[in-house]
């Protein structure tokens, strides 16, 4: 009987030919329907084994999807919750993902990185995200998300990464209070980057305690209200602190003083008040802005100049007066000093500063009265006075008194090697290689919008971002960063090309992390380039070649889902069957998975019919098979063997058992149950049923009485062939195949028609058997089939052969030659000797018999002048044209055989519709005695 239930059916049918868990497959199936751009392996029916792009397995299930940067579009379909072994999750930089999140993302409980960062999502974020409890890392910045943060996401007790930047989340920053969860909770998160919101409130005391390890809090360029909580001066780990572009108030609580970690701290653009911070304690600090801002007016603090690691500092409209003391140009790392619109007096002295990294220094609308410059830095050290008493005429022409033109465009240094001219889209690297480079935007707000000489900077960021590559040991070559533009919230953007080293190609694995290591904003040398984020273009180019290649592509893609769709559409359908059978057996419901529902809906047209088909237990096979004894054997092929069975009703069955492990069986076997659960035609074997069981896979078919036509022509079945049983089984074959090509839909390639497939029932109706290298075909013309060429030697179109162009007309081919051997009782290939070849050269037509007396099969009775055996050969010689195009169709040769019965005095209607009795007892004499069931020797 049928195997358990619905899902095991599945999980044990593809256990057997396939490494991937039946559920996964089927979630993968519909995921690759849902999206475009999907890689180009993703075929088959084995995502695991078959080693699909961006897709890791462990025991057959599904534990990571890794698809950054590939172009996907769509949306994310909730049936992924059912892949209930997937770990991580990573769909980042995929612009054309869009849709909400699926609420019933919540159900993966084995995720541990949910990375979407860079896509289209909107609409809310899963209010019960926080079921997620083993997930490590949320990425979701950079799409469109509303509402507000749930507070469930306080549950994640193990997550590190909180990375929500960029969206339209507004709302309080959520804290626990009572059974509600909140952000509080998270202690052991690393990165709570939630800036670039809409977020409001305060920014919550309970969100630090000095037990937590967080390193960067980045609230920035929200509606904050309120002062800085004095408890954030209580976390010690912390490295990056941005609060810029809020409305935040009051002092800054002295504590933060304490914070010697601190590399990063941008207070810039609130509204705080009180005296300027004092932060000589902050160690570590390196990048510093606290630009317009409300602080009480005072002198340039002097305990800056103790901040040894200080490259940049930003202190725009701050109130500053009296003058800049001498030892900040002691610093040995400053680089960047902007001091504009303050009060700032007396003399700017860098003519003795050992600041030997100096690059910018604008101090525009202050009060300086004498510059002294070093005469050998002047090219090196961009200096900006304008609106100072020192630009006053005469001054006004000097260097310093004018401001820079924003200028980026950015001068190559001399190319070390010879660029190469690549091909399709390949570029030549920096080290003038060939290879397909990851492009992206690295966006940054630079402390210097203006500068004389950006060649420095853009080296600079080449050099820094290699320098991160190579400490998360990425196989990045070079990168190239090229022209800088201004974003409309001031941000520069530098267009990055990243070259792949040891390959022409990154993989999608090395995407992912690229995206990773240059999202999470601790890319290296931000204390120059100040805070950045990534935006990754598509890479389609992750298996070596463009996945959008020219022509060919749509094509190929709507065959490649016709085929995955139908063959995945029959798999369910038998599961389905199965559950039916199984519910109605049991009287007890089967678990419906929300992803049959869905394909119900979106499918219910294409729904495959399987009259009848039923599943069958191994037990049961067993049993009718006489535990495949030898007896029952009846044939083999490349897939395993055919046994003959009878069934408790009575009725004869063939089996078709895959031999375990069969690779190549496992396609064919695909490929039949897929042909033979959309057909259903008098001249086409009937699947009755499978077996999916015991890590077997068996096919059922009718029991086809008299064997095959090649059994029959050379007498091993013991059927005499008279003239008209000839045509009246071409004619039975043509109709078997015209209904392939012409009725089914989409279309069906046989590929394989030969005499031995041509099975003869007790009527000795014709039925066209063996579809284990049939093909559907979509509305295009060809199947251009890449791989070598398939078919049995003799009947292979040699066109085909030639072009590998598959077409109808290849199995027109065939049959022609399958009339030939009707006519001559030969084999198709006999020592070395072709019989289209042999009937084409003894051919001639104005002789009697068309000179074939040779080669004519005796036992047609030539002395009684078989009628239309001419026009028999006429048919079969232009079915083996050299050209498709100069061959018949199928439907023309049903025609022209119909004729050909009329000629001889057989009525095709009667033969076509009925078993033929009238045909059949008319000729019962002749018939020499046929199989009995009583032969079948089946106890
Ligand atoms: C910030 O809040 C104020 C009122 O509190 C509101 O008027 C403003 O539109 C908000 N800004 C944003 C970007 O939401
Ligand atoms: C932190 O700074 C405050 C004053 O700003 C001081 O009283 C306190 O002792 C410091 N705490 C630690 C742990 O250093
Ligand atoms: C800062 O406060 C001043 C008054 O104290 C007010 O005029 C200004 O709008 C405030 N700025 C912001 C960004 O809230
Ligand atoms: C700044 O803080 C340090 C301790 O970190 C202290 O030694 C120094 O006196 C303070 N400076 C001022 C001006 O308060
Ligand atoms: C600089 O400004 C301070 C405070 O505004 C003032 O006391 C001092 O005299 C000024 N010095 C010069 C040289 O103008
Ligand atoms: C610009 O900077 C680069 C790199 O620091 C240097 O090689 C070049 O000479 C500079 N160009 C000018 C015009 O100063």
């Amino acid at each position: 009987m049928c195997p358990k239930v619905l899902t095991f059916l599945l999980v044990a049918s593809f256990q057997i030919y396939t490494q991937t868990h039946g559920d996964d497959f089927t979630v993968m199936s519909i995921l690759k329907d849902a999206w475009e751009n999907t890689p180009r392996n993703w075929v088959g029916a084995d995502p695991c084994g078959g080693k699909w792009e961006g897709i890791s397995c462990n025991n057959s299930r599904v534990t990571s999807i890794t698809l950054a940067a590939v172009g996907l579009m769509g949306e994310l379909s909730g049936d992924i919750s059912s892949l209930s072994e997937l770990e991580y999750l990573d769909l980042s930089y995929n612009t054309g993902l869009n849709g909400s999140l699926p609420p019933s993302i919540v159900n993966l409980k084995k995720l541990k990185n949910l990375k979407l960062g860079g896509c289209s999502f909107y609409g809310p974020i899963p209010e019960l995200i926080g079921s997620l409890q083993l997930l490590e890392s949320l990425d979701l910045n950079s799409n469109r998300f509303t509402g507000s943060i749930p507070h469930s996401i306080g549950n994640l007790s193990k997550l590190i990464v909180l990375d929500l930047f960029n969206n339209l989340l507004d709302g309080a920053i959520p804290i626990s209070s009572g059974t509600t969860p909140g952000l509080d909770m998270l202690v052991n998160a690393l990165h709570f980057h939630l800036g670039r919101n809409r977020l409001s409130g305060t920014i919550p005391k309970e969100l630090f305690r000095s037990d937590i390890t967080l390193i960067h809090v980045l609230l920035h360029d929200n509606n904050l209200t309120g002062s800085i909580p004095s408890t954030l001066g209580l976390v010690h780990t912390l490295e990056a602190v941005r609060f810029e572009g809020n409305s935040l108030t009051g002092p800054v609580p002295s504590n933060l003083n304490n914070l010697t970690n601190v590399a990063t701290l941008i207070l810039s653009n609130n509204n705080f008040t009180g005296p300027v911070p004092n932060l000589t304690g902050m160690a570590s600090l390196s990048y510093l802005d606290l630009s317009n801002n409300s602080f009480d007016a005072s002198d340039f603090p002097l305990s800056f100049s103790n901040l040894r690691a200080l490259t940049t500092l930003m202190m725009e409209n701050t109130g500053l007066e009296g003058q800049i003391p001498p030892t900040l140009f002691d610093l040995p790392g400053l680089q960047t000093l902007i001091l504009r619109n303050n009060q700032l007096n007396g003399t700017l002295d860098i003519a003795t500063s050992s600041s030997s990294q100096l690059k910018v220094i604008d101090m525009r609308n202050n009060r300086i009265l004498f510059y002294s410059e070093a005469p050998e830095r002047r090219n090196n050290v961009d200096v900006i006075l304008v609106g100072n008493p020192v630009c006053e005429p005469p001054e006004a022409t000097k260097n310093y008194c004018t401001v820079p033109q924003a200028n980026y465009s950015y001068k190559r240094l001399p190319e070390k090697c010879v660029p190469l001219h690549c091909i399709s889209d390949q570029i030549s690297s920096p080290n003038c290689e060939c290879s397909y480079p990851y492009r992206g935007v690295l966006v940054f707000k630079p402390p210097f919008l203006e500068s004389r000489n950006s060649t420095y900077y853009v080296h600079l960021e080449e050099e820094s971002l290699m320098r991160s590559f190579k400490s998360h040991q990425l196989p990045v070559d070079s990168v190239e960063v090229n022209f800088p533009a201004k974003d409309s919230f001031g941000y520069l953007e530098s267009n990055l090309s990243m070259f792949p080293s040891g390959q022409n190609h990154f993989n999608t694995a090395t995407i992912s992390y690229i995206g990773f290591v240059l999202s999470l904003q601790t890319y290296e040398n931000s204390d120059i380039f100040g805070p950045t984020y990534f935006k990754g273009s598509a890479y389609p180019y992750f298996d070596g070649k463009s996945t959008v290649s020219k022509e060919l592509s749509s094509t190929g893609r709507i065959i490649g889902a016709a085929a995955g769709g139908a063959s995945f559409l029959l798999l369910l359908l038998l599961a389905g069957v199965c559950a039916y059978r199984h519910k109605k057996r049991r009287e007890r419901a089967s678990e419906q998975k929300n992803h049959f529902a869905y394909l119900d809906l979106k499918n219910s047209d294409s729904v495959p019919q399987l009259k009848g088909a039923r599943c069958f237990s191994f037990d049961e096979i067993t049993k009718c098979t006489n535990n495949f004894s030898e007896a029952n054997h009846i044939g083999s092929g490349g897939y395993g063997m055919v046994y003959r069975g009878m069934l408790p009703t009575g009725q004869l069955i063939a089996i078709k058992r895959c031999r375990q492990g069969s690779v190549q069986g496992g396609h064919e076997f695909n490929a039949e149950i897929e042909v033979l659960s959309r057909v259903h035609h008098k001249n086409v074997v009937n699947l009755v049923g499978f077996c999916f069981e015991r890590g077997e896979q068996m096919l059922i078919y009718e029991f086809v009485r008299n064997g095959s036509l090649r059994d029959s022509l050379s007498g091993l079945s013991g059927i005499w062939l008279d003239w008209r049983r000839r045509l009246k089984v071409a004619h039975g074959a043509a109709r078997g195949l015209a209904y392939l090509h012409e009725l089914v839909n989409p279309r069906i390639i046989h590929r394989d028609v030969k005499s031995a497939n041509i099975l003869l029932d007790e009527c000795l109706n014709a039925k066209v058997a063996d579809f284990g290298l049939s093909k559907p075909m979509d509305n295009s013309e060809l199947i251009l089939a890449c791989t070598q060429v398939k078919g049995t030697m003799g009947y292979i179109d040699p066109e085909y052969q030639k072009t590998l162009l598959l077409t109808e007309k290849s199995d027109v081919y065939g049959f022609g030659v399958v009339l030939l051997e009707l006519v001559s009782g030969r084999k198709p290939l006999e020592r070395g000797k072709y019989l289209a070849a042999e009937v084409s050269s003894s051919l001639d037509r104005k002789k009697d018999l068309y000179n074939l007396h040779e080669l004519l099969d005796p036992s047609i009775r030539l002395d009684t002048m078989p009628k239309g055996l001419d026009k028999m050969v006429d048919l079969a010689m232009k079915c083996v044209q050299e050209k498709g195009r100069d061959r018949p169709t199928m439907g023309e040769v049903v025609k022209e055989i119909e004729n050909i019965l009329q000629l001889a005095g057989l009525n095709p209607d009667a033969i076509a519709e009925s078993t033929s009795a009238s045909f059949e007892e008319a000729s019962q004499d002749e018939f020499p005695p046929s199989l009995k069931e009583e032969e079948l020797s089946l106890s």
